[in-house]
């Protein structure tokens, strides 16, 4: 199918993108000191690590015209005179796009993921921290290996990174501060992320998609913790980002959503920033990260 370049940040040809990404690279000398959940986390991250070649079963036949296997209800042409139009087969093209620009975005976020788990083990000041992110690393580089063997051996259409995504991405690794990395990645993609495996695996019908779904998100709920438990102890004793900052408005909640005060802030229940965002409506309690969140509308 052919792509229009125009509503892409990336040429659908491109192979690579660069951004600069000023850093300050943090030497720690001080081995014995680990904070005890931490370290519980990397040693539970290192026992976790798991092959995408050995335990998913890729022989599993994927049907081209309905990968994933998600209801037509949530497609968004649903209910619409083109799609009411369309005869099986140019519904089942529209579903095989819609799953490759999907996974296609996962894919990419994976990647970005794994780019900023690497700066975190350059920039951040402790040595429990860059243990655990460490590890992360390794399933960084898993998750982006099994979504790309989904989508080339699988649905064999690939979309690339769209605008939101790219602009996103392109605050988070430009910022050069530490905890912007974790704020942005560990806490506000990653649980947005995890809201929208949640989805897929709540609702999907194909095997193989619901496999990788799911083991992907095993290790996602550690990555989520990583980043609360690390700022947790940070933000107390240093301000928060700055308000006036243009991005204030996604970083301000999730600064508080970390520290616990949000709920407490803004008197909402239904304000939890791993809530936010497209998937909000359909996330279940158990695709927000209710595991590793302790506001007010988590706990609830
Ligand atoms: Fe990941
Ligand atoms: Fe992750």
């Amino acid at each position: 199918m052919a792509i229009d370049a125009g509503q892409y940040s990336l040429d659908p040809n491109a192979e690579s993108w660069e951004i600069p990404s000023p850093a300050m690279t943090m030497f720690d000398f001080d081995y014995t000191d680990g904070r005890e959940q931490l370290l519980r986390l990397y040693d539970k991250g290192t026992r976790k690590q798991w092959i995408g070649s050995d335990r998913i079963d890729w022989f599993q036949d994927v049907d081209p015209t309905n990968p994933v296997g998600m209801p037509d209800e949530l497609n968004p042409l649903f209910g619409t005179t083109w799609w009411d139009k369309m005869n099986e087969a140019e519904k089942g093209e529209v579903r095989r796009n819609l799953e490759a620009w999907r996974f296609s975005q996962f894919m990419h976020g994976e990647q970005g993921a794994l780019i900023c788990t690497a700066k975190i083990v350059q920039t951040v000041p402790d040595i429990d921290s860059k243990f655990y992110a460490a590890t992360q690393v390794i399933d960084e580089a898993r998750h982006v290996e099994v979504y790309s063997r989904y989508l080339h051996e699988k649905v064999q259409l690939v979309y690339p990174l769209n605008n939101n995504l790219a602009s996103l991405l392109d605050d988070v690794i430009r910022d050069s501060r530490w905890d912007m990395t974790y704020l942005g990645m560990q806490v506000l993609i990653e649980g947005l992320a995890l809201a929208a495996f949640g989805t897929i695996r709540n609702m999907a019908s194909e095997p193989l998609a619901k496999s990788v779904n799911a083991y992907v998100m095993q290790d996602e709920a550690r990555h989520v913790m990583f980043g609360r438990l690390a700022l947790r102890d940070y933000y107390p004793s240093s301000p928060p980002p700055s308000e006036t900052s243009a991005r204030s408005s996604a970083w301000t909640p999730a600064t508080a959503c970390v520290t616990g005060s949000w709920a407490r802030r803004s008197g909402s229940a239904s304000t939890c920033p791993t809530r936010w965002g497209p998937t909000s409506a359909t996330a279940s309690r158990s695709a927000c990260s209710a595991a590793t969140c302790s506001c007010a509308s988590c706990r609830s």
